[in-house]
């Protein structure tokens, strides 16, 4: 079990509902302050909707999403975000008719410190110089990658406590799935706080502190990631190894 003190986002019995299908049936996750923590399963394991659940676009049924000592569960988007959460969305879903540049100033659209800002947008160019070359190019435009690395960094100009990611390297050559793996490094060595959800089990497992593995709703396994690699389960049913 992870340790109690520093524990910035903490998910309670979540249940999450469609109609009569039961998608997150009572799970329980921990997040702690400074750490990366993966949610790892095959698709339809409701990894996508916990995300949501935690960003106030789905309603939980049932269960508590305490961040920062708040019960969070059905506040609205807008709000939770205002609070720190940011989530990069699966499919990279970026406004295509904006810039790059007015991408990224959609994600500081909460924050009046000019100053910050600036300071951050200066800190994304850096982490991503391709896209200080593109910031009047439309947002539509950019090749898939690109458009990953605008997704994360518009998250990141809300300048978030927690930053989720909803299977970020989704669909990118592996040199750019590897960049990807390393940008969330380097938002965490940077103190960024991460809940990542990934289909790339073992990249992920490779770069976070800790992890849980999700089978159509429920938390089968949790364990610090170094060990959920070294498990004979999850070698077998996600990493690939007979
Ligand atoms: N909007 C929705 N309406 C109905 N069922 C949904 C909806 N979103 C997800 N589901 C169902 O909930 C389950 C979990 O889905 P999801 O959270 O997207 O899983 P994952 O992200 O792990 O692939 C799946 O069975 C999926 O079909
Ligand atoms: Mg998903």
């Amino acid at each position: 079990m992870q340790k109690q003190n520093d524990i910035v986002l903490e998910i309670k019995n979540l249940n999450i509902f469609y109609g009569a299908i039961h998608a997150v049936k009572g799970i329980s996750i921990k997040v702690p302050k400074g750490k990366i923590v993966t949610l790892i399963g095959a698709n339809g394991a409701g990894k996508t909707s916990t995300l949501s659940a935690i960003a106030g676009m789905v309603k939980p049924k049932e269960g508590e999403i305490i961040y920062k000592n708040n019960n969070i569960a059905g506040k609205s988007p807008h709000e939770i975000n205002r609070m720190g959460i940011a989530l990069v969305p699966e499919g990279r879903r970026i406004f295509p008719n904006l810039t790059v540049y007015e991408n990224l100033m959609m994600g500081a659209f909460n924050r009046k410190d000019k100053e910050e800002i600036e300071r951050d947008l200066n800190w994304v160019y850096n982490l991503f110089p391709r896209l200080k070359e593109r910031l009047k190019q439309l947002g539509g435009t950019l090749s898939g990658g690109e458009q990953q690395m605008l997704a994360i960094s518009r998250a990141l100009m809300s300048r978030p406590d927690v930053i989720m990611m909803d299977e970020p390297s989704l669909g990118l050559a592996p040199v750019l799935v590897s960049e990807v793996f390393d940008i969330i490094k380097v938002i965490n060595e940077n103190g960024g706080t991460i809940l990542l959800v990934e289909q790339n089990a073992a990249q992920a497992l490779k770069i976070s502190h800790y992890g849980y593995v999700l089978e159509t709703g429920n938390i089968i396994l949790e364990n610090n990631s170094d060990l959920l690699l070294k498990d004979e389960n999850v070698q077998k049913a996600y990493l690939g190894m007979a």
